[in-house]
């Protein structure tokens, strides 16, 4: 009897084991990340919540000590040799749906203008937004192709569409950010070309404007959603990912942002 019942356990537990998805994303102390983190976690999602900082990010450790299922990595993604060093120690694990959601504005859009661009504070930016989830994205391939999702996202801006340029009362050129995201939306958007025939989706996921630090630093402030409610959009278009969707650009609501 005891051994039926230590043979039942071991398969219950297996199961829920089998059915643990996983999700890596990186910025997970503030804003738009750190809800992720805590959303993925609370729908009981193994959580691999990176950030540069973990001694400094003590949101991110408390939501650590409430959720066993959440554990946390240092990772700055402009250090493209700890990016390989985290692949290297996470060969092995798979990664259902990869997040690239770290970014930076580049100062704020007073500094964004012609007369005032900051060519270093530029690099940074491209290093951030566009070469990170890139060179992410390569070092976690094998990652993301041995789960069952096989999921890629870059969380990019709504500021990236050139289409969407228009004079308004509120435009603000902001060409460094927007140049690296628009930058990235053409990066994924090649690349779920490419990683279709593998069955791996690629999302290219627009936030909306949401109540950060960024924002705020875009002079936006108060203006925006709150986290929670993007988040859950966000997560909601991940969920929906699919040969249809892969590739395309999608804001927080499901609606495709035109290119
Ligand atoms: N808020 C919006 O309205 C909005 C709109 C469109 C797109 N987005 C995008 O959403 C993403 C998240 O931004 P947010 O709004 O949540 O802004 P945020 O509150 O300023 O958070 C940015 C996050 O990126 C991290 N980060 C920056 N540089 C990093 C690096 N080198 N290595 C690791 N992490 C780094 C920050 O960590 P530290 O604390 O260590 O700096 C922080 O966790 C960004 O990609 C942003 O472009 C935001």
């Amino acid at each position: 009897m005891i051994r039926f019942l230590m043979g039942c356990a071991a398969i219950l537990a297996g199961l829920s084991s089998a059915q643990a998805a996983t999700v890596l994303i990186t910025g997970s102390n503030r804003g738009i990340g750190l809800e992720l983190a805590k959303q993925y976690a609370e729908q009981n999602w193994s959580v691999i919540a990176t950030t540069r900082a973990p001694k400094d990010a003590a949101e991110l450790q408390a939501l650590a000590k409430a959720h066993k299922n959440l554990r946390i990595e240092a990772l700055d993604v402009t250090d493209f040799a700890a990016i390989d060093a985290l692949a290297a120690k996470l060969k092995g694990t798979a990664i259902d749906v990869l997040i690239n959601n770290a970014g930076i504005l580049g100062g704020e859009p007073a500094t964004q203008k012609m007369g005032n661009l900051d060519y270093k504070a530029m690099e940074l930016v491209y290093r951030t937004n566009t070469m990170a989830p890139m060179k992410i994205s390569e070092a976690f391939l094998e990652h993301v192709a041995a789960s069952a999702q096989k999921k890629i996202v870059v969380i990019t801006s709504g500021t990236a569409s050139l289409t969407n340029v228009k004079p308004s009362q509120f435009f603000v050129p902001l060409y460094t950010y927007r140049m690296s995201k628009t930058a990235i939306n053409m990066g994924f958007r090649a690349m779920a070309m490419e990683l279709a025939p593998r069955g791996i989706f690629v999302g290219i996921l627009a936030p909306g404007m949401v109540e950060t630090r960024l924002l705020q630093q875009a002079g936006s402030g108060g203006r925006g959603i709150d986290a929670p409610k993007s988040v859950t959009g966000v997560m909601k278009n991940i969920e929906n990912l699919n040969a249809q969707t892969s590739g395309q650009y999608i804001i927080y609501t499901g609606d495709t942002v035109p290119w």
